[in-house]
């Protein structure tokens, strides 16, 4: 509830301009990333992955859920709806208060949030600022960002529900169905992905601020008193978490919030920023929110949900650190993180240097010629590869061509069958990075490309 709402991205340096403009082409051109309903004139701040910037983001979505469920014995997942009883978001306080300051311009008719103001165009001339093009702005009103919408047939204000705004607040409300079906004692968490819906005054920035995105977050329960060290914990944790999977630490800061950024639930908070071309904005924000949430649902559904230590003899309100990222940003920054131009064989190269685990293909196959049986070859290796990663086959064009096209959207090898292939059942692999080639038997490939990925 934080982060959306509340944070201006700082100026761009100047020398990283086209930069960004050149990876969302190649994000169109290489299928990573498309406007929504294109064909249609687009609709706004609304992007489709493509068939490899699924893979991209799947990739991501896993690692979070291996790091934060699957290599831990203290978190659990979750997958609950999006739209939720109408009482959850008054009792979260996102009905209250979920809301930016709205501005008008009463000439170009374009919106903006008052409190963004000094960053803001004119909807008639975009070099201009807000207001410049004469128009009287309004006076601010705050605008709720959440969207509505009817449960069943009948439009009517009984009827109305909320899409979720945070996934946070369906792991709230089963915390007392987790800790009875799961067996749990504090400290444990609950994790969970899903996409939700803020409807943003100025959405923007390609992937980075959408009206309809996905989150990844935790909600970790323990002892109150222990709340600080955990916090400190994940902080730490949730930082380290982008560099193992190849963010540059120059690109990657912590910043702790000031007193009067923190949102009304929060005790502490910090955000994982990342450097995108347009500035150091929010990847994942890390908040210590005391006993905030349980105790408003306890409240506003008259069901206990305290907490009973068997250990100390007491019963207590848990407090909740959350760890809140968002997959798209992630997405965004582990794919501008990776981009890359540089010069092979004279010419220039654009280059993702994905993290081998991210990388949305592992592996292209490749016959050198189109003919003493190589196709057939390159083929019963793909067959074999296919069914533990996505791999893709190239017989097209000239083999440097080839292995351009796979750095482009960031595969790590390139497997080429060529005539010594035919000879003793070697195959070249041509690793991404530092276009280097070794042979290696067919019967090794699987193995050794398995342990590549698990390794990096
Ligand atoms: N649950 C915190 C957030 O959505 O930012």
């Amino acid at each position: 509830m934080t982060d959306e709402a509340t944070e201006a991205p700082q100026a761009a340096p100047a020398h990283d301009a086209g930069r960004m403009e050149r990876i969302v082409n190649l994000a169109k051109r290489r299928g990573l990333v498309f406007q929504s309903s294109e064909i249609y004139g687009g609709l706004s701040s609304c992007w489709d992955y493509g068939p490899v910037g699924v893979e991209l983001k799947r990739n991501v979505k896993d690692a979070w859920w291996r790091e934060m469920v699957w290599s831990r014995g203290d978190i659990v997942g979750l997958d609950c709806s999006i739209l939720m009883h109408p009482r959850v978001w008054e009792a979260s306080g996102h009905v209250a208060g979920f809301t930016d300051p709205l501005v008008d311009c009463k000439k170009c008719k374009v919106r903006f949030r008052a409190d963004h103001l000094a960053e803001a165009r004119c909807g008639l001339t975009p070099t201009r600022r807000a207001g410049d093009c004469g128009g009287e702005l309004t006076e601010a009103r705050q605008f709720n960002l959440m969207f509505k919408t009817f449960m069943g047939p009948v439009e009517e204000d009984a009827n109305v529900v909320f899409m979720r705004p945070e996934t946070a607040q369906g792991m709230f409300v089963n915390f007392a169905n987790v800790l009875d079906t799961a067996r749990r004692k504090l400290p444990f968490g609950i994790a969970q992905t899903g996409k939700s819906f803020r409807n943003e005054i100025t959405p923007g920035n390609f992937l980075f601020r959408t009206r309809e995105f996905e989150q990844m977050e935790m909600e970790f329960f323990v002892k109150p008193g222990e709340d600080m060290k955990w916090y400190e914990y994940w902080k730490q944790e949730r930082y380290e978490w982008y560099l193992r999977l190849g963010i540059k630490p120059e690109n990657l800061r912590l910043r702790e919030h000031a007193s009067d950024e923190l949102a009304h639930y929060a005790k502490g908070c910090a955000d994982v920023e990342y450097r995108f071309p347009f500035g150091w904005s929010e990847l994942e924000g890390i908040a210590n929110r005391a006993d905030f949430d349980l105790k408003q649902h306890t409240q506003f559904s008259g069901k206990d949900l305290s907490y009973f230590d068997e250990e100390a003899r007491e019963r207590y309100v848990p407090y909740v650190i959350e760890p809140a990222a968002g997959a798209d940003r992630a997405t965004l920054a582990f794919l501008v993180d990776a981009y890359d131009e540089d010069e092979v064989e004279g010419e220039t190269r654009a280059v993702l240097r994905l993290h081998p685990r991210l990388a949305p293909v592992k592996a292209a196959v490749f016959p050198l010629m189109r003919k003493a049986g190589q196709p057939e070859k390159a083929h019963e290796i793909l067959t074999r590869l296919r069914p533990h990663f996505p791999v893709q086959y190239d017989q097209a064009g000239s083999i440097g061509r080839r292995y351009r096209r796979q750095d482009e959207i960031g595969t790590p090898w390139g497997v080429t069958v060529d005539h010594q292939t035919m000879e003793d059942g070697t195959v070249t692999v041509r690793d991404r990075d530092k276009t280097t080639q070794e042979r290696i038997h067919e019967s090794e490939l699987l193995p050794e490309l398995l342990r590549r990925i698990a390794g990096a």
